[in-house]
């Protein structure tokens, strides 16, 4: 069993080194991160990509990965801190898709992006700054 774990850390480490699987090749795949980029201008009255001045909204540091309702000091609504879940691909696209179908109850007041290209841009981008500055 220790053999096969080794193994299995080589090869993913192997894949790592050559720079073939960077840990969220598939959505940039399909989603164009500087278009994304400036899509995120309709957070930006809410959201800040760093743990910058406070906004209405949770700063979004780190999202992907993060479980929801998970910033320390932030006065979430019931329904997000309720929420189990983390954010990735899937369930932010959903999110900002119908942020009441997700999360029935959440204080983000946003209307939703419902273009399915803009979703995958709009979540390519947080990825990268999620890479960019560095989280898991
Ligand atoms: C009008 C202000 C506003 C806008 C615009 C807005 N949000 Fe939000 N957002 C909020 C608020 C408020 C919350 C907290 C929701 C709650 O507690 O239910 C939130 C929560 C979130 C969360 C959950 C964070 C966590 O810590 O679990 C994500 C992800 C998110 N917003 C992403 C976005 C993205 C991406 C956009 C742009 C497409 C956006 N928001 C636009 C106000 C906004």
């Amino acid at each position: 069993v220790k053999a096969i774990g080794l193994l299995i850390i080589l090869v993913i480490g192997g894949a790592l080194a050559l720079g073939s699987a960077p840990p969220f090749v598939s959505a940039q795949e399909q989603g164009d991160a500087a278009r994304g980029e400036r899509l995120f201008n309709r957070c930006k009255a809410c959201h800040t990509l760093s743990e910058g001045p406070r906004k209405m909204g949770p700063h979004l540091q780190c999202l992907i990965g993060r479980t929801a309702g998970a910033v320390e000091g932030y006065r979430y609504s019931d329904a997000m801190i309720a929420a189990q879940f983390q954010w990735d691909r899937d369930t932010l696209e959903a999110y900002l898709r119908a942020p009441n179908n997700l999360v029935p109850g959440t204080r983000m007041s946003f209307a939703g992006i419902h273009n399915d290209q803009q979703l995958d841009d709009l979540v390519a981008y947080l990825e990268v700054a999620t890479i960019e500055s560095g989280c898991e």
